[in-house]
């Protein structure tokens, strides 16, 4: 995945604002991922998207 899409539908969060919440807020979990930036507290579709994210952001 490179460049900015969005990720979650729901709420408009985008690859780089969680990337940020990773980065800034030392975000570990989907779950902290949806405190932060409201991703994948709605419908729930995008949590794959975003442990994927989390998956290669934390094994940099
Ligand atoms: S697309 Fe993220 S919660 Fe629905």
């Amino acid at each position: 995945m490179s460049g900015d899409v969005i990720i979650c539908n729901c709420n408009e969060v985008y690859k780089s604002e969680i990337v940020k919440a990773i980065k800034e807020q030392g975000c570990k979990t989907v779950e902290q991922i949806g405190d932060a930036t409201g991703a994948g507290t709605i419908c729930g579709g995008c949590v794959d998207d975003i442990q994927e994210i989390l998956d290669s952001e934390i094994n940099k």
